[in-house]
């Protein structure tokens, strides 16, 4: 018998008060990755407690790094250094989440002991060959399922760098390669379509690993060392997207947002939510992070310029819904990889919003979506917790109640989120249903 978690939302809830949002995902992935491969006692602050991540510090304790968690958000990690990991006695189990499965693909190529990383529905279904590729250049072993998990990975004689120019513009992609490169002969290139999150990078850099970054071009020299250090992780700009979509779609809503991470690589939404009109104030602090205030506004629809598209990648659900409540059309090209993402991010949004009486058209790449009045209506988010977000914020300004299904996924990137919901002012009914 399987479960099925669904909500039930009433709209016309305004959304008013101060939000804090969990710690960063591919922050907190890389922390764990890094600082297990580092030497020495790194501490994690502000570590995202996700089934996501926590599947990632499970699989380093499965390798023999010892993780430590003094209190919620935090981690100490006691490195082993670069050669110091263990043969797993198990499958690795990478849940939902993708960036774990291609990043640690790239550590377990180099390794002495043969692995097995495995995932959920969701993650076998999506595509490895653009980790597998580069890495079986670089004189990896890596069998599949036909390009996608589970990824079954035996022991290298050695891995050669590579000078790497990937097709699709992707974080994992290069940051696989990288961490690979940690363990090749001589200097390993990845050479970047469009510029990408440089978390890998700039993380390899702050743990004192050898590496090189230059504009479109990042390198690393194999054979290097890794010191521990502290991380501090900032909030999640991807999980501050949906209060901040919320409270300017939302009649009468106002939102604080505290303490966000806005790095340049994050936060194509703003640019496209200000070519969209929103009222919204971003007061920056140290460190790459700043408080997001948001207001009610009357949102008009935008062509999304295409560059945006790599710094907003994971924004795309949330950015439908807000151009499903503004006037006019709002049009998104050069966004096919959303197709290949927990869900096909495209279709699965399509549907729900068709189902609530939106006007669109879907691209292979993109979407037309023409802003009007929302239905209430019975939607699923196909597990994906960046549509089931999405679409409470649909439902929440719909002219009846909604039922979104399939939302246990939500879990993964955004622990609390119902629960801020309720706070903010909006209760989400929460059911579940066994389905058999
Ligand atoms: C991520 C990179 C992006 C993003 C994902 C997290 C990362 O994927 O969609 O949620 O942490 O590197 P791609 O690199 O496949 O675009």
């Amino acid at each position: 018998m399987t479960k099925r978690t669904d909500w039930q939302i009433e709209p016309g809830q305004a959304l008013n008060g101060e939000a804090v949002v969990p710690g960063d995902k591919s922050i907190s992935h890389r922390a764990i990755m890094l600082a297990s491969l580092a030497e020495g006692r790194s501490e994690i602050d502000g570590f995202l407690e996700g089934e996501d991540t926590r599947a990632t510090a499970q699989i380093f304790a499965q390798l023999g790094v010892r993780i430590e968690t003094p209190e919620a958000r935090r981690r100490i990690v006691h490195g082993v250094g670069l050669h110091g990991l263990q043969a797993p006695t198990a499958e690795l189990d990478c849940g939902n989440a993708g960036t774990g499965m291609r990043l640690l693909a790239g550590v377990l190529a180099a390794q002495r002991f043969s692995s097995v990383l495995c995932g959920d529905a969701s993650l076998s279904k999506r595509p490895m060959q653009r980790i597998i590729d580069p890495l079986t250049e670089m004189g990896a072993q890596i069998a599949s399922n036909g390009g996608r998990p589970p990824l079954r990975v035996t022991p290298a004689q050695s891995l050669a760098a590579i000078d790497y120019s990937p097709l699709v513009a992707s974080a994992q992609v290069k940051s696989a390669v990288l961490l690979a490169g940690l363990y090749a002969d001589g200097e390993t290139i990845v050479r970047e379509p469009q510029p990408t999150r440089d978390y890998s990078e700039r993380m390899l850099h702050g743990f004192g690993w050898p590496v090189r970054i230059e504009p479109g071009r990042v390198s690393v020299s194999g054979g290097g060392r890794g010191t521990a250090m502290a991380v501090r992780v900032p909030s999640d700009f991807s999980s501050a997207a949906f209060p901040l979509v919320a409270g300017l779609v939302t009649p009468n809503s106002e939102l604080h947002l505290r303490g966000i991470g806005i790095d340049a690589r994050r936060t194509g939404l703003l640019a496209a939510l200000r070519l969209m009109g929103a009222k919204l104030e971003v007061r920056p602090k140290s460190l790459g992070e700043a408080d997001i205030s948001v207001y009610y506004s009357s949102l008009q629809g935008a062509d999304i310029p295409v560059d945006l598209v790599p710094d907003m990648i994971d924004e795309f659900p949330v950015l439908f819904v807000a151009a499903a409540c503004a006037k006019g059309t709002t049009r998104v090209r050069g966004a096919a990889e959303l197709r290949v993402k927990e869900s096909d991010r495209i279709a699965v949004m399509a549907t729900a919003l068709r189902k609530m009486g939106v006007t669109l058209v879907e691209h292979p790449d993109g979407i037309d979506i023409v802003g009007g009045a929302l239905d209430g209506a019975i939607v699923d988010s196909a597990g994906d917790h960046r549509c089931a977000m999405a679409l409470t914020i649909a439902a929440g300004c719909a002219g009846s109640c909604s039922t979104i299904t399939d939302c246990a996924n939500v879990e993964t990137s955004f622990p609390g989120f119902s629960a801020l919901w309720g706070q903010l002012g909006c209760s989400i009914k929460e059911s579940t249903n066994e389905l058999s």
